[in-house]
């Protein structure tokens, strides 16, 4: 709507503003002279408001022209010739009127300068507004009225600005009827906090979005909430990544927990083939050669005696190995004395191999775990040790197995140069499959991993399975 505010905002050039005190100066004059011959009034009214306005509409140069040429109008077509002898009180009520229109003049003008000032820096945010993706929007506290909404409404709801406007409620109509009780329930309920929240909008067209919507309440010099100012965006594309992302998150880990499985079953399998078929076959070689040596020895072939004994040895030494290759399969020290044997054992190969001392501390002897928690917990600390020799440069690890409430409690600590926990595993040009593997462990049997660097030095994990 058209109101006389809109005049100060209409473009206009420096000449307009000069002609426009010009033009106030002369209407002042007339109407000074229509007052001053009709009531023999001496009318300094209509000058003081031709100032005002030339200062109101271009600011404190048209004022200082209107202030200008009211004063020298004042003097020469109102005062002079009704008062001609008084020159002195003449003076007087020039410097009077002189003063006052400098004050109107000075007044208009700062006033005129801080609103300008406003005005721009609501232009600027509107343009703002009005150009990004989100959508900006004011309302009452009680949604009842919306008092600016931002065109982006417009490619997000699919509605129009003037339907919102007009139908406040066609905001909580657009929302997903599976979302609508909850999300109204909070933009309504939540006035003096505030609220973040997401739900789905269902399009004129059918098309579903998600939409992140904000909203921040304004309040007034007594702190009352008098406003409700937020932003929404459309988060469709963000939504569907979280949901593609957590639906391949849970296919890695059935493929991970898959594959420690198949790992496990094929070591048993590999295992109870070189017992039954190597081993057994080592066994009857051996006794063959057992019940060779001495014939042979009568036959007195020093040569073929020598390399019959030599065989004997290469036997010997392939049956140990075959035997160590078991034991890592598939350790019998696990089923026949439990774990913290089997992790003795273990770790005294591991020193011997690598040189690093391990000590194994295993404190109340657990009430026997289940046989899978336990080859869990060996196969954690197998790769655990691994990890020590190939990347933590220690010289010294310990195993501590102990109850802790009821759970069974495993850690594996080294004095190594320590593990970055910030660093991303998916960053390595290779990266390895061992943390994710003995996560996966844990969780297998219901249980916590956790890795830590230590504050002094070196790397410490552990893992938590509830009896
Ligand atoms: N005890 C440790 N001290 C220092 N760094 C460690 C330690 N254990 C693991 N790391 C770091 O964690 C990374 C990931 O270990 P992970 O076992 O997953 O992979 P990997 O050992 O490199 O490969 P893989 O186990 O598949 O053979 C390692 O590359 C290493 O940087
Ligand atoms: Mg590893």
């Amino acid at each position: 709507m058209w109101t006389i505010g809109s005049l100060r905002w209409l473009k206009h050039s420096a000449t307009l503003s000069y002609a426009a005190a010009v033009l106030s100066v002369i209407a002042a004059l007339v109407i000074a002279r229509v007052l001053n011959v009709q009531y023999a009034y001496e009318p300094l009214t209509p000058f003081l408001c031709a100032i005002l306005f030339s200062a109101w509409f271009g600011g404190a140069r048209s004022g200082g022209l209107a202030l200008l040429l009211s004063l020298a109008t004042f003097y020469y077509y109102l005062l002079i010739p009704h008062h001609p002898l008084d020159a002195q009180m003449n003076l007087w009520r020039l410097i009077l009127a002189a003063l006052t229109g400098l004050f109107i003049v000075v007044l208009s003008a700062t006033q005129r300068s801080a609103a300008e000032a406003l005005r721009e820096s609501e232009l600027r945010l509107r343009q703002i507004a009005e150009h990004i993706r989100e959508c900006i929007w004011i309302a009452t506290p009680a949604m009842d009225q919306v008092l600016y909404v931002s065109p982006a409404y417009t490619s997000i709801w699919g509605r129009s600005v003037e339907s919102l406007r007009q139908r406040p409620k066609s905001l909580f109509e657009a929302i997903h009827a599976e979302d609508r009780e909850q999300a109204s329930g909070i933009i309504t309920g939540q006035r003096d906090q505030g609220f973040d929240i997401e739900y789905r909008i269902v399009k004129p067209d059918g098309a579903v979005r998600w939409i992140r919507d904000v909203g921040i309440p304004v309040r007034d010099a007594s702190a009352r909430v008098y406003r409700i100012a937020g932003i929404s965006e459309d988060i469709t594309e963000r939504k569907q990544a979280e949901i593609a992302f957590r639906h391949s998150a849970v296919q890695l880990r059935a493929l991970s927990r898959r594959l420690v499985e198949l790992q496990e079953s094929e070591r048993r399998e590999l295992s109870r083939e070189l017992h039954d078929r190597v081993g057994q076959n080592l066994t009857a070689l051996k006794i063959n050669i057992d019940t060779l040596q001495p014939a042979l020895a009568s036959h007195g072939d020093d040569d073929v005696i020598a390399r019959v004994a030599d065989s004997a040895a290469l036997l010997e030494s392939t049956m140990d190995a075959i035997e160590n290759v078991m034991s890592e399969l598939r350790p019998p020290m696990l089923d026949d004395h439990g774990l913290a044997a089997a992790l003795e054992w273990h770790a005294r190969n591991f020193s011997r191999r690598t040189g690093i001392a391990v000590v194994v501390h295993a404190g109340e002897p657990p009430a026997q775990s289940a046989p899978q928690v336990e080859i869990a917990l060996f196969r954690i600390a197998q790769e655990a040790l691994n990890n020590i020799a190939k990347h933590a440069g220690a010289r010294h690890a310990e195993i501590a197995l102990d109850q802790d409430n009821g759970d069974c409690v495993m850690s594996v600590r080294d004095d190594g140069i320590g593990f970055d926990v910030g660093e991303n595993a998916s960053d390595k040009p290779k990266p390895g499959l061992g943390m994710v593997t003995m996560r996966e462990r844990s969780q297998a049997v219901g249980g916590r991993f956790e890795v830590q660097a230590l504050p002094e030095r070196g790397t410490r994990l552990t893992v938590r399975v509830p009896s």
